[in-house]
This record gives C-alpha cells, structure tokens and sequence, in this order.
C-alpha cells in the first residue's frame, strides 16, 4: 500500500467516533446514596459529563433533590433514626422539616456496592449547583446539569402545576446563571411545553418509559434536542430517525457492558448510568474515550 494510503488508513482506525456522554444517574446510585450531594461528588471525582438528578418541590416552594413525592422508607429515616411513615409527602413539608430527615444512612438494598453516607440531607438544586461551583475536580468545570421535573398529572396536590414548577426551576438556573449547562428533562410533557415557554433555548430532553410512540414526531412537536428511551426499548432504526432531524439519543438507566455494548452499537449519543466510573472504563477499554 503506498505510503500515503497507509497513513490515511492509520488515522481512519485511530480516529474515535463521536464522544458518548456519560450521565450520572441520581449522581452515581450504585455507590453513593442517590440524589445526595456525596453521590454528585463521586460522579465529578470520576469524571462523569452530566449529573442527572430528579427535582420536586417543599411546602415552601424550594426546589429539591429528590426521586419520589414522597420520603421512601426504604432510603430516609426520621429525625431521631425513627422509619419515615408510608405516605409522607414532601410537598406537605417546609425545607427546614424535610431537612431533619436523613436520607443517606440507609443502604439502597438493590446496590450493594452503595456506601452509605448518615447524616446525609435532601439537597436543595442550588445546594448541588454550589457543590459544583466549589468542587476541584477538574469534571466539574464543564459538567452539565441533566434535571428531571417530576410530576404525576394524576395527583396534581404532589406537586406544583407544570408552569410553577418551570418557573421557580427555570427562575433559579437562570438567577445562577447556567442555563446553558442544563438539560431539562421530564415524562410530563406539559413540563417542558411550560420550560420552553419561560426559557426557549432551554435543551429539552422527552422521556419515554415502556411504550414507544414516534420519537420523532414528539422531538419535533415540542422542539426537544434530545430523547431520553428506556434503553431496552430504543432501536436503531429510532435512533437513525432522530439522527436525520438532528435530535440526540440518550437513553436510562444501562448499568451493565451488555447493555452499554448494544447503545454503543446503535449510536446514540450518551448514557444514562448508575455506574459512571465503570461506563468510562468500558468506553476506555474500547478506545471510546481518552484516559485524560
Ligand atoms: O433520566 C431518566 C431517568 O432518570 C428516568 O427514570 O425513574 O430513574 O427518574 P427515573
Ligand atoms: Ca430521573
């Protein structure tokens, strides 16, 4: 093979694809606490890309950190170590009252590498955002922020109507200036109709569960950047579809390389992980991602 032919071919085989982000789910579940801000520590000493987090909202209007509408039992106990009522809604509490719960003592009994963490609190957003501003890991100077408005439109008293709740999320990142780092992501789609709205460059990202109507159709209705499958359910020819209109693929929760070798084979453009240290290892492993 000529020379030059041989140098092209050298640095075609060198060259990797495109970046895959790698997203921290709920800061890093399967070892820390999840939602907590010593889970979005370890994700940032780890290097991850993007934090992704879940907001609901207290009694008094403060946006938190937090999976449920409720205080999970299985993840929280009560002040005095006491177990947290079934049924204890944050919206029914003030911050200072959600605050004397301790939501990181309890090992999550499906990770069993998750080190506990007592005394840990329910994180306000503007708690994890000055977490990063402070971090020294170098990830922190570029990570983005992946934050999920949770709603259920069938029990509305949970939770603040979809345009209050964009308000007072959309009113803080942009008092905090870091819009642009933020992907805002919801299975409500009023949710984001509501975020666009309020900030129209806002990134949005549709979460899409079990079933799978045209994603397409729903990026380009709302005007989303991104759609966010159940990874089991995403295919390639989906992901082709959403290519073509310029929308990204990034799918939750992968956590092992089974899963991540079959989103890697389809090409979407990040993922979604409880793991974060592990789904870098692999891409390493693979040359997907530098060592630096
Ligand atoms: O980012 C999407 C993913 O987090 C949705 O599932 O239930 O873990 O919030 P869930
Ligand atoms: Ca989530």
């Amino acid at each position: 093979m000529p020379a030059a032919l041989l140098a092209m071919a050298l640095l075609t085989a060198a060259r990797p694809g495109p970046r895959i982000e790698v997203q921290g789910h709920r800061g890093a579940r399967a070892l820390r606490p999840e939602n907590t801000l010593p889970a979005f520590e370890y994700a940032l000493s780890v290097g991850a890309d993007m934090l992704e987090l879940d907001v609901v909202v207290t009694k008094d209007d403060q946006v938190v950190v937090m999976h449920d509408p409720y205080l999970n039992p299985v993840l929280c106990t009560g002040p005095d170590g006491a177990p947290v009522p079934e049924g204890l809604a944050v919206r029914s509490l003030t911050l200072e009252a959600l605050q004397r719960y301790d939501c990181g003592a309890l090992k999550n009994p499906r990770f069993p590498r998750q080190v506990p963490v007592p005394g840990t609190r329910v994180p306000t957003l503007e708690a994890v955002l000055d977490l990063v501003k402070a971090s020294p890991h170098p990830a922190a100077k570029k990570v983005g922020f992946n934050i999920e408005l949770k709603l259920e439109p069938a029990h509305p008293e949970l939770f603040p109507t979809p345009e209050r709740f964009a308000e007072l999320v959309v009113g803080l990142l942009g008092r905090r200036g870091v819009l642009n780092r933020v992907v805002i992501q919801s299975f409500d789609y009023r949710a984001l109709v509501a975020v666009k709205a309020l900030a129209p460059k806002a990134r949005l990202a549709m979460l899409i569960s079990d079933t799978f109507p045209n994603p397409v159709a729903i990026a380009k209705d709302l005007g989303a950047a991104i759609i966010s499958p159940h990874h089991e359910w995403i295919t390639k020819e989906a992901v082709r579809a959403l290519h073509a209109e310029g929308v990204r693929v990034v799918p939750w929760t992968a956590n092992d390389e089974a899963a991540w070798a079959r989103l890697v084979d389809l090409g979407v453009d990040g993922i979604i992980t409880d793991d974060p240290a592990a789904l870098i290892a692999y891409l390493q492993g693979r040359k997907l991602r530098s060592t630096q």
